[in-house]
């Protein structure tokens, strides 16, 4: 079968066609999607139906996935795989049930930042034959190119500050209660880090503003109001629609995206009752 990429924005996005993820697919072939993917930074493949060994094979080629500690969010007996979902059993939740509330990027509050993530649609929920819970993703990449020239000097060499504790707090104060997961790691992990405001891809050498709604508490060496100001401009920046591709989900969908060139929230436009439920694998390093 043909690879076929086919970008679905300008800045960020490409579907994936002519290849069968239940099959160990060439190294050619994965070669073109690996090229996709640094490139286009969210890839999308839909259509065909695979299980979880087929989505841990497919994305460890990209390298070594996170073994999850906590038990709770594990997919039955895979460690590699976290379950996203708002279902409950026996009145608990199955999965981590409020992911992507604020724009973010995943584990930016860990010395080493997660590398790409992998999410599989087992369930969508509709509404009138339409997908509710999409996701939305942005470039950091196009949002660094498009600023000014003397912004990306001010932001040349800056540090900031990413803490899970303000995630937490922020659901909280927002009516969504944290879940489990991240109440586990918020009181055993790791829970702050900085790293560089503009980050250089390891893959590809673009710069990417490192900096989220969700994560960044402060920029290192700025009165904090000015930090809180310069926070705001950027992570307002970052999401202009021009940076932007929204997912639509179908079951069987399996999107994946770098974490260090994108950002992702999730839309919480359907009811508790109807079911969505996810599975994620997640590369170690970018
Ligand atoms: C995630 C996440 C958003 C979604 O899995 O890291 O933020 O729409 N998911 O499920
Ligand atoms: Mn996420």
């Amino acid at each position: 079968m043909a690879v076929e990429v086919v970008p679905q924005t300008q800045a960020i996005g490409a579907e994936v066609r002519g290849v069968d993820l239940s099959k160990e697919i060439s190294q050619e072939e994965f070669e073109q999607i690996r090229q996709a993917f640094y490139r286009h930074s969210v890839i999308v493949v839909r259509d065909h139906a695979f299980d979880d060994e087929d989505h841990i094979r497919f994305s460890s080629r990209f390298g070594e996935l996170k073994r999850l500690k906590f038990n709770d969010f594990i997919g039955k007996g895979r460690p590699e795989i976290f379950i996203v979902s708002n279902v409950k059993e026996n009145d608990k939740y199955i999965g981590s049930h409020d992911a992507g509330m604020f724009w973010h990027s995943d584990g930016p509050f860990l010395k080493h930042p997660h590398g790409p993530a992998a999410l599989h649609a087992l369930e969508v929920p509709m509404h009138d034959g339409r997908a509710l819970g999409d996701t939305r993703f942005a470039s950091t990449a196009a949002a660094y190119d498009a600023l000014s020239d003397s912004m990306k000097q001010q932001l040349d060499g800056l540090l900031a500050v990413h803490s899970l504790k303000q995630r937490y707090e922020k659901a909280v104060k927002e009516g969504g209660v944290a879940d489990s997961s991240t109440m586990n790691q918020a009181a055993t992990q790791e829970t702050e880090a900085v790293h560089p405001l503009v980050r250089v891809h390891p893959h590809n050498g673009r710069k990417c503003l490192y900096v989220s709604e969700g994560y960044t508490t402060r920029i290192l060496g700025m009165p904090l109001e000015q930090s809180r100001e310069l926070i705001d401009e950027l992570t307002a920046h970052i999401i202009k629609p021009q940076f932007v591709y929204t997912h639509s989900w179908r079951a069987h969908d399996l999107v994946m995206w770098d974490n260090c060139s994108t950002q992702h929230k999730a839309t919480f436009d359907y009811e508790p009752q109807q079911r969505r439920l996810m599975h994620r694998t997640t590369l170690l390093n970018s």
